[in-house]
């Protein structure tokens, strides 16, 4: 007999509660949100739980502040952490979300030892980080969730800009999450036809531009914290791939380990997600401006990975 997948998410704000409801009303398997405040996470779940009968979902939901009610979860979504306001960069909120991360990360080697863990809180590469160094878990088991929703944002931009249905727009964006983010415009293609026969240049630079500042966009909208619906939204995609064993090749942070010339670093790039968690990372030709481009990302999070170590966690 099957046993129903578990899935702790860790934080019970924006991002985790709609993280929680996509999970229910996917169907993914019991959700378990987890928060130091245990009143919203309480309130939350149980909220989410009353609207199963309405929606038809069949799941547990239960909000705790206690790791062991989550324990044995199959995957982890870790979305802890304090968001940036306008003017802020997501670098801002290292020194606080590394303690939040490390303490969280010690939960969760303690209660779900064999969990697939993916981070979401920011600075993603350098949380993503945190929470390796932290776990212990082979790299196969950490990931960082950033490139699925920095390329919806590129796909949804592309999709207005033509009148076409996102369904039919192909893109990825590669590197940290950050202004130093990577698109690939040259692997974007709608309906199959690549993005450089359908759009003028002129077109096709202010649409990256609009996808590498497309979280400062939704901040300088909201001004008290970031955006949640398509972080959730791509976290998910994440985790269904992992527990349905889909074999999806989406972008993701993971540790690289020579690729792109990368040790050590958690850098945005395609990786093939399954059962296991990172099965593969999928290593593309980069043409010398792709390259260069790579180059100031890795850079980029090498700096901020480094101030990690000054802070003697
Ligand atoms: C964003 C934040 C959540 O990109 O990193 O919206």
């Amino acid at each position: 007999m099957h046993k129903r997948k578990k899935i702790t998410v860790v934080g019970a704000g924006f991002v985790g509660s709609t993280c929680a409801h996509w999970a229910a009303s996917k169907e993914l398997g019991d959700v378990f949100l987890v928060d130091i405040n245990e009143g919203t996470a309480k309130g939350k779940a149980l909220d989410l739980f009353e609207a199963s009968p309405v929606e038809g979902f069949d799941t547990r939901v239960v909000g705790t502040s206690n790791y062991e009610d989550a324990k044995d979860s199959d995957v982890v979504i870790i979305t802890a952490g304090i968001p940036r306001k306008p003017g802020m960069s997501r670098d801002d909120l290292l020194a606080t979300n590394a303690k939040i991360m490390k303490s969280v990360c010690e939960e969760i080697k303690r209660t779900s030892p064999q969990s697939v863990v993916i981070v979401v809180s920011n600075p993603l590469d350098a949380m993503a980080y945190v929470a390796y160094e932290t776990l212990g878990f082979p790299r196969e088991r950490v990931l960082g969730m950033a490139g699925i929703l920095d390329s919806a944002r590129f796909r949804s931009f592309v999709a207005e800009e033509l009148n076409v249905s996102v369904k039919d727009i192909q893109a990825f964006v590669l590197g940290g999450h950050g202004d130093t983010m990577v698109p690939m415009p040259r692997h974007c293609s709608i309906g199959g036809v690549p993005m450089m026969e359908m759009m003028d240049k002129e077109t096709i630079e202010r649409l990256v531009e609009r996808t590498r500042k497309g979280g400062a966009e939704i901040v300088g909208h909201l001004k008290t914290g970031s955006a949640y619906y398509a972080p959730s939204a791509s976290a998910i995609e994440m985790t269904e791939a992992i527990l349905k064993d889909q074999n999806r090749i989406l972008p993701c942070a993971a540790l690289l380990q020579g690729e792109y010339g990368v040790d050590g670093l958690f850098v945005g790039v395609l990786c093939h997600l399954g059962g296991k968690g990172l099965h593969k990372v999928v290593e593309l030709k980069l043409n010398d401006e792709e390259k260069a481009g790579f180059e100031k990302t890795k850079e980029h999070v090498q700096v901020l990975v480094e101030k990690v170590k000054t802070l003697g966690l």
